[in-house]
């Protein structure tokens, strides 16, 4: 039997060392370590044999099976080496995915570009902040409609001893007073845009957004400094043919208050179909700033005056010319097919 399994051992050996592919040797496998393989049939005959003999036999055929084992797999690898797949170093490789900036994002440079060259500050305040700095110190009363969890996202802290409840700012004006705060002596000209949050969403709104907030404070400032302001913005963000108008509004934290509007861009004033008719495209608030707003930043409001405005940045670019928004929604949706043509 010892012979047998020589034999048996050589042959294999042989045959795995010439074999040219991997589906032979896969064939060999079977044939020797197979179900009804060579070397399997004389591991089954084991069992006739004297004790003695079954310790030394089975002991040899136990290393022949490894070595069977240990040669196929070598055969494989090598075959595998002498593989060589054919490359052709001329082919260009592929280009990797340029991204490009969020149109937003975009939005937000040049809305700073356009307050920075007369004279604004960027700043940032916190997004996540308390009552007193968003509602409370711009002289909302307490049961101001804003300040229901209808309106406003609360976040579930303990309130500031101080300053309240916690909330997600619903407009940048929560910067007003933090900016009095860090300047402490006017003259101030700040531009704070950031992300706001309001419970809302349909075409034209988003429950998160982003506004920017102009805030001047100086001795002798007027109206006229805000609508200088309101036309130059205008003019320089939408095109040298558009004009701005206020109306009077209300604001708790300016005195008075209005809201502007633009000429729309498509029939300059006339009234279409863009501006429902009306010839002026709503931009938002502004103001001048009520004097018991300038006492709670600290700053003396016999000596100084200011305005202050805030505006939706999604807002603003679904009126610039050549935007086309149809929903506010998709700028979110992160769907490339929309995104990639901005
Ligand atoms: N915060 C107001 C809003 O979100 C806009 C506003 C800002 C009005 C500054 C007046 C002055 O609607």
């Amino acid at each position: 039997m010892r012979e047998e399994i020589i034999n048996t051992k050589n042959e294999a050996i042989a045959q795995i060392t010439e074999a040219k592919n991997s589906n032979e040797l896969d064939q060999l496998q079977i044939d020797y370590l197979g179900r009804n393989g060579k070397l399997t049939k004389l591991i089954k005959n084991i069992k006739e044999l004297s004790d003695m003999e079954k310790k030394e036999v089975g002991r040899l055929i136990n290393d022949v099976k490894n070595t069977l084992v240990s040669t196929l797999n070598d055969k494989k690898n090598s075959l595998k080496e002498n593989v060589r797949e054919w490359f052709d170093p001329t082919i260009p490789s592929l280009k990797p995915q340029i991204g490009h900036i969020h149109l937003i994002t975009k939005a937000i440079k040049e809305i700073e570009q356009v307050f920075k060259q007369i004279g604004f500050v960027r700043v940032r305040y916190p997004e996540v902040e308390w009552d007193w700095f968003t509602f409370g110190g711009l002289n909302f009363p307490d049961n101001h409609p804003a300040r229901d969890t209808l309106e406003t996202y609360f976040v579930d802290a303990k309130p500031h001893s101080k300053y309240g409840a916690m909330l997600l700012t619903p407009h940048t004006s929560s910067g007003q007073i933090r900016e009095m705060q860090r300047v402490k002596t006017p003259p101030i000209r700040m531009i704070n845009i950031a992300k706001c949050y309001r419970r809302q969403s349909d075409i034209s709104h988003y429950p998160m957004f982003h506004q920017f907030e102009g805030l001047v404070i100086d001795e002798n400032i007027t109206v006229v400094n805000l609508k200088g302001t309101l036309d130059y913005f205008a003019k320089t963000f939408f095109g040298a043919d558009r004009v701005t108008r206020i109306r009077p509004y209300h604001f708790q934290f300016t005195e008075p208050s209005f809201e502007v509007d633009v000429n729309c861009g498509v029939c300059k004033g006339k009234g279409c179909k863009v501006c429902s008719e009306k010839g002026w495209l709503e931009m938002g608030g502004a103001g001048m700033v009520h004097p018991n707003v300038l006492k709670n930043g600290g700053i003396d409001s016999k000596k100084y005056s200011g305005f202050a405005f805030g505006w939706g940045v999604e807002r603003v670019l679904m009126m610039k010319p050549n935007i086309n928004i149809p929903d506010l929604r998709i700028i979110y949706t992160s769907d490339l097919r929309y995104l990639n043509q901005f």
